[in-house]
């Protein structure tokens, strides 16, 4: 008979996904910033970058809490994410709707991280992990709020005034 597999495992591998999706995302978050137009698009990237650094540091410190190395674990879901973001990159370059588009793909991956988080978060409460909870909302709370940035950036750059005055 198999072992049973325990919310334990579940915890572990999704905290294995996230640590590999993380990872993904610092490197991706520069080549947005270089392909933006806009100074408050790029600006927003670049510093979500240092937030994603610190976020990995904090998933590093759960791994400690559940006394396993941080090893990430292939995420098939960001990295089609990441690649449809690309696309845009390529298929968009040089048009009005690019930074638009960036931004879609921007939000598309912290909605995923968002649904990780709460996640782990609510698993680690019923785990008895309080530290680890702490630090996962710490987390969390930094992805919600980028979302929220993101909306507001979004809804300027499809608005054809607001990224002309941007421009100018
Ligand atoms: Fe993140
Ligand atoms: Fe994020």
């Amino acid at each position: 008979m198999p072992t049973e597999k325990t919310l334990n495992d579940l915890f572990l591998d999704t905290l294995k996904d996230i640590l590999f999706a993380e990872k993904q995302i610092l490197k991706a978050l520069p080549k947005m910033a270089r392909a933006a137009q806009s100074e408050e698009a790029k600006a927003g990237f670049l510093q979500h970058r240092d937030e994603t650094q610190g976020q990995i540091e904090r998933l590093e410190q759960v791994f400690g809490l559940v006394g396993k190395p941080a090893r990430g674990k292939t995420c098939e879901a960001i990295q089609g994410i990441i690649s449809e973001g690309e696309e845009i990159m390529e298929e968009y370059k040089g048009t009005a709707a690019l930074d638009a588009g960036l931004i879609s793909s921007a939000q598309a991956v912290e909605h995923y991280e968002i649904a990780r988080y709460g996640t782990l978060k609510s698993w680690a409460a019923q785990l008895g992990l309080d530290e680890a909870v702490a630090l996962l909302d710490a987390n969390l709370q930094e992805e919600i709020a980028t979302d929220q940035k993101l909306t507001a950036l979004g809804e300027a750059a499809a608005n054809p005034k607001a990224s002309r005055q941007a421009a100018e």
